[in-house]
């Protein structure tokens, strides 16, 4: 299977390193980026091509990954849908745009087309999948960030954001992609608190998950990327697990 790459920023970085070790599953030979700079560094590390628009790629690809922006989603993968290509989109939180949404899964739809999203950073979203063929009562999401991970400096623990996670989109775009999964996983508006804390080092999910058939509470400390510190390693790995399921025959976890 081959595979393009749209943004080549952190989470593209891990993806690549592991398509250089021959541990991806599937051929990552396309790179853009509107840094070209940055596509044109990773395309050296497999032998890879830098395309300068996207268009450029799609007769050549199977698979577009979205590792760029909830920007790029709606400008740039109605038209990767449109010619029949797979996404795998990371930056979830577009989907929040429940009008968004809805085009996309209707350009798929008529084109053959698959949306993926990875877990991203947190775990637990199998379980929460699981349960939404139930009824979901209640579903909350505190999210804790050094600081400086939020871009921001702060002596003692400050609450930033209390709402529904679809208020959160507009305010932490690039922040709200865990409440966004775990939103979109329930079919629940997830109740959303985020909080910069500079006594923790990593980024750290709790969820709290209320239904018929039971109740879950996960607490995920995530390594965050050296490259990019909002972004933590195990959504890259995300991903990657995903594309390497694309082969396998054995698929465990809805
Ligand atoms: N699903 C999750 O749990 C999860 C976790 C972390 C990050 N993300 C999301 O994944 C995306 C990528 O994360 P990252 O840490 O690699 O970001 P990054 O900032 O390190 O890299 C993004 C790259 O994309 C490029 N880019 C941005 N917009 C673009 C556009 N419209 N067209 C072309 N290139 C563009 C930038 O130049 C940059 O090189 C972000 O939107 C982020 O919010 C999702």
């Amino acid at each position: 299977m081959k595979v393009g790459i749209i943004g080549c920023g952190a989470i593209a970085h891990i993806i690549t390193n592991f398509a250089v070790d021959g541990k991806l599953g599937v051929d990552l030979e396309f790179f853009f980026d509107r840094d070209i700079e940055r596509a044109e560094n990773l395309a050296l590390q497999v032998d890879g091509t830098v395309v300068i628009e996207v268009k450029d790629m799609l007769d050549k690809v199977d698979l577009v990954i979205e590792a760029a922006s909830p920007q790029a989603v709606k400008d740039v993968v109605p038209e990767v849908l449109q010619k029949g290509k797979d996404v795998l989109i990371m930056s979830i939180g577009a989907l929040m745009d429940f009008e968004l949404k809805n085009k996309l899964e209707n350009i798929a739809a008529e084109n053959g087309a698959k949306i993926y999203a990875p877990s991203g950073a947190i775990v637990g979203l199998d379980g929460i999948k699981a349960a939404s063929i139930g009824k979901i009562k209640e579903a909350s999401l505190i999210t804790r960030k050094p600081p400086r991970s939020l871009g921001i400096s702060a002596d003692g623990e400050t609450i930033l954001y209390e709402g529904k996670a679809s208020k959160a989109v507009k305010e932490f775009p690039t922040n709200i992609n865990v409440a966004a999964a775990l939103s979109i996983a329930c079919g629940k508006d997830v109740d959303v608190k985020i909080i910069a804390d500079p006594n923790v080092n990593r980024n750290v999910h709790e969820v709290h998950v209320i239904g018929d058939s039971g109740e879950f509470k996960t607490i995920t400390k995530n390594v965050r990327c050296s490259i990019n510190p909002k972004t933590s390693v195990l959504a890259a790995y995300s991903a990657i697990k995903l594309l390497n399921s694309l082969n396998e025959n054995l698929i465990v976890g809805t």
